[in-house]
């Protein structure tokens, strides 16, 4: 299957139009109806794929989400035993509340493989460190003290733990860890939200971002992983189910070993992968959605892992001809 040449245009608009549809209500302080738009609008595009497509990460289960559930079949194709079939994870809005409130960082996401090609992982939590390639053989472990892999991350980058900065979400069930990491001596960026774009940071140099450490969703893990297997990055991740209830929802999902330590080949084993981006409210690694009259202008990273790949596409969206272009 040629994922790459059929499909990345294609992809492209599908997170684009979702960040179009999610950048309209920044700052309305209503983060479902952010994700509500960004929802219909990717489900839409999706549906003008040629592919016979299969939601594994999406929106929720059947009967708590009305579009993009997992399992969903998707595609201009779908139901055809001929047509490419595809895996998909999305996450329309990642960062529903920084949307609302017009702080940086939001993104619309997909990630596609071949089937089978990324885990169908339960939307519980998830413990995980994300490294870049500079660290990604430096004897990080989950279960490590986090001194111990901060000074191995350290080594890695042949630098002292002072210079490092991890990234953490601002909980507080991340106290200890914050503690760790500080009385370490490494530098933290502390975020509201976001931890799949904070990965993606981990894994690019030059970012100032050397880890993103702590636990978040388990969907948006698998997230990462995809990109992780672009980048050249890795993961450590294991699920932490909160109740009996989690425990069988990952039973349920065909997990047999809930304590599993996963890496990123783990979470998306697929060959063929596909990463699309495409930023809402900017970052530093990805502008959010422009307005200018007459037209927006969208940001997306787009990644192949079999064409080892990496764009920044950026796109001017003209409503008529008329529309000047700006060089800038
Ligand atoms: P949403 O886009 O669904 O709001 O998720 C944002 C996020 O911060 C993720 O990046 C992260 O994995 C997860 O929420 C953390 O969950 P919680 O807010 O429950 O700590």
């Amino acid at each position: 299957m040629t994922l790459d040449l059929d499909f990345q245009q294609q992809f492209i608009r599908v997170t684009e139009v979702a960040a179009l549809a999610a950048a309209k209500t920044m700052g309305f302080g209503d983060r479902k109806h952010a994700d509500h738009v960004a929802v219909e609008a990717m489900r839409e595009e999706l549906d003008q794929v040629e592919m016979s497509g299969r939601v594994v990460i999406g929106e929720g289960e059947r009967d708590e989400a009305p579009m993009l559930y997992v399992g969903e079949e998707v595609g201009a194709l779908k139901g055809d035993d001929d047509a490419p079939g595809v895996d998909i994870a999305v996450d329309p809005l990642e960062g529903t509340n920084l949307c609302a409130t017009g702080a940086p960082g939001a993104i619309a996401v997909l990630a596609a493989a071949e089937r089978g090609g990324l885990l169908h992982a339960p939307d519980i939590y998830m413990d995980k460190i994300v490294v870049g390639p500079t660290a990604r053989d430096a004897g990080v472990h989950l279960d490590a003290p986090v001194a111990e892999n901060l000074r191995n991350i350290a080594d890695a980058y042949e630098r002292s733990v002072d210079e490092l900065t991890i990234v953490v979400l601002e909980r507080e069930r991340h106290e200890r860890l914050i503690g760790d990491i500080r009385e370490a001596g490494a530098r933290i960026r502390l975020i509201g939200d976001g931890d799949l774009s904070a990965g993606i940071e981990a894994a690019i140099r030059g970012s100032g971002v050397h880890a993103a450490m702590g636990i978040g969703g388990a969907p948006e893990g698998v997230i990462t992983a995809a990109a992780m297997r672009c980048l050249g990055g890795q993961i450590y991740a294991r699920l932490t189910p909160l109740n009996k209830h989690q425990r069988q929802r990952v039973a349920e999902v065909g997990i047999d070993d809930v304590d599993r330590l996963y890496e990123a080949a783990d979470l998306a084993p697929g060959k063929e992968i596909l990463f699309c981006a495409t930023g809402v409210t900017g970052s530093r690694l990805i502008n959010g959605v422009r307005f200018f009259g007459g037209g927006h202008r969208t940001s997306t990273l787009f990644m192949s892992l079999t064409q080892q790949t990496i764009r920044f596409v950026d796109t001017i969206h003209r409503e008529d001809l008329g529309t000047p272009v700006f060089f800038r």
